[in-house]
């Protein structure tokens, strides 16, 4: 862990903080330039302790889920159904970075959003090319012996060529895990099954 996830004392030494693109129930994301490496388009998820404790993860002790989503993030690095994971970083008040490649695309949430407005619906190719990167990404975490545990169109991103990404590992479990976390509420509601 300790190569992957490097204490330092402001992130803002290492990275130049661009505008949020995006929110979640444990922190929020935003783009950034690495001072050390400014070809990278970047994206910065910032796990803020504050929100810990709260809603699903309040039986998640310490630092336990951010811990793991680097983790996470560290094993599944390269596969073309996920951004590249360039590193984790905490702060001395313990606020966690994941340092992603930034998906120049929108969430499939936002994509359904819009197409429906417009009346724009997928055509059977498209939702075929959805599913199978959907699926292919999955795939990768199983071949891991991991569970996603928190599919949803909010955390799948598609870019205009309908390329899938997956891009929220905050709930992937070890499958030697499970029989503890059996009795732990996690996922999106809407998309926990009943
Ligand atoms: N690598 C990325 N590139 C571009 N946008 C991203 C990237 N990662 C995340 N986002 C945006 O930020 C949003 C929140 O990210 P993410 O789902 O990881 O946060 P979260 O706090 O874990 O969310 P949740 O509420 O699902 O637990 C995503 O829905 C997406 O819009
Ligand atoms: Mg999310």
């Amino acid at each position: 862990m300790s190569s992957i996830l490097q204490p330092i004392n402001n992130i803002s030494d290492r990275f130049e903080l661009g505008e949020q693109i995006g929110e979640g129930s444990t922190g929020y994301v935003v783009r950034a330039q690495d001072k050390e490496n400014r070809d990278l388009d970047l994206a910065l998820k910032v796990l803020d302790p504050r929100r810990w404790g709260n809603g699903f993860n309040r039986d998640i002790k310490d630092f336990e889920l951010a811990h793991r989503e680097v983790e996470s993030w560290a094993s599944l690095s390269g596969h073309r159904r996920f951004p590249r994971f360039h590193g984790g970083y905490y702060e001395p008040d313990l606020t966690h970075y994941i340092c992603l490649d930034r998906i120049d695309g929108v969430t499939l949430r936002q994509d359904l959003d819009q197409r429906l407005q417009h009346g724009n619906k997928y055509s059977p190719e498209e939702i075929r090319c959805i599913l199978i990167g959907i699926s292919e990404g999955i795939h990768a975490v199983h071949h891991l012996n991991r569970v996603h545990r928190d599919l949803s169109s909010n955390n799948v991103m598609v870019d205009g060529d309908l390329n899938v990404k997956h891009v929220d590992l905050g709930f992937l479990t070890a499958e030697n895990m499970l029989r503890s976390l059996f009795s732990t509420t996690c996922g999106t509601l809407g998309y926990t099954s009943p």
